[in-house]
């Protein structure tokens, strides 16, 4: 499967964050704790430009928390320290606005110099797209005044959000870029619902996660989907087997494998799965 989706709106994006870089103090770097190396923007290090940058592993909820300690430490020992944030209920954003004071401390105290108290200082909120951006920017705001939304590809304006405590926030549009050198990172970053699903072979991508979760949370999959073993099955028929075990049938009898393939999606996105990592550390 070979995935590449790296529409003119994200080129726009990019350059609209280029430009605005030398107004922003610090950079928050939203990834998805479920594919913590697929999901960081191999661009950002050129549209970064030696800015201050904060990685916040989002959708902690979702993610295997073992694997999630390993990719903790894989980070900090390339001298990255990151907070662990669940943008739903908020758990980590403090630490993130503590962390952007502490690397913005200089700068403060320069200001403070300067005479300029409570100057705000200046975040840029970066991140793939369906990371979680608006979620984690409205839980930071205290309401919903940035735009959510399910489907990654939809274009925002720019757009500086104020915080009551001396912050101002710039929310971006999620960006990819222009070529996977891996093609495990596409299909990472399409499991994950990051690519826009119009262009994926979803009962393909299904299988996929099949072997994945076969060889990595094969009690899940058996649990989840009454299923007896999956040994010496080929991934299509164990899709088959949910399709029966969901009785899901279309016209003329037959097992409607589309709709199994995207029950099996939906249900490893939202976690209804379980905790789930698609990475591992050294691989
Ligand atoms: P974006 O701006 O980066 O594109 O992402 P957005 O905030 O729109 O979030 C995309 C989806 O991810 C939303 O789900 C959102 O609720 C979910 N999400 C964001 N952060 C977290 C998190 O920390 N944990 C979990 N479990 N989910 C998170 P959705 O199904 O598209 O919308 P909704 O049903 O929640 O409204």
């Amino acid at each position: 499967m070979n995935i590449q989706w790296y529409p003119g709106h994200m080129t726009k994006a990019k350059r609209m964050m280029q430009e605005n870089i030398k107004l922003v103090d610090v950079i928050i770097e939203l990834i998805d704790a479920r594919v913590p190396i697929s999901s960081r923007n191999p661009d950002m290090d050129k549209i970064a430009n030696n800015k201050p940058r904060i990685v916040v592993f989002n959708k902690i909820d979702l993610a295997d928390r073992n694997k999630t300690e390993e990719f903790i430490k894989w980070y900090e020992n390339r001298g990255i320290s990151v907070v662990l944030v669940n943008s739903k209920n908020g758990k980590g954003i403090n630490q993130v606005i503590n962390k952007a004071y502490e690397l913005c401390k200089e700068k403060i105290e320069r200001n403070k110099k300067r005479g300029l108290i409570n100057k705000p200082i200046r975040a840029m909120v970066a991140g793939i797209p369906n990371v979680g951006k608006s979620t984690f920017i409205n839980k930071l705001v205290g309401k919903a005044s940035a735009k959510t939304g399910n489907r990654p590809g939809v274009t925002k304006g720019k757009q500086w959000i104020k915080l009551k405590k001396d912050m101002e926030l710039l929310d971006t549009p999620g960006i990819l870029w222009p070529k996977f050198e891996d093609q495990q990172v596409g299909i990472n970053l399409a499991l994950i619902g990051s690519i826009k699903d119009e262009i994926l072979n979803i009962e393909e991508l299904a299988l996929i996660l099949i072997e994945y979760l076969r060889n990595n949370y094969l009690e899940r999959l058996l649990t989840r989907y009454k299923l007896s073993d999956t040994d010496n099955l080929e991934s299509i028929q164990i899709l088959e087997n949910i399709a029966k075990n969901r009785n899901l049938i279309k016209a003329g009898n037959e097992l409607d494998l589309n709709k199994a393939a995207i029950i099996l999606m939906d249900e490893f996105r939202n976690g209804i799965l379980g905790k789930i990592t698609l990475e591992t550390v050294g691989l």
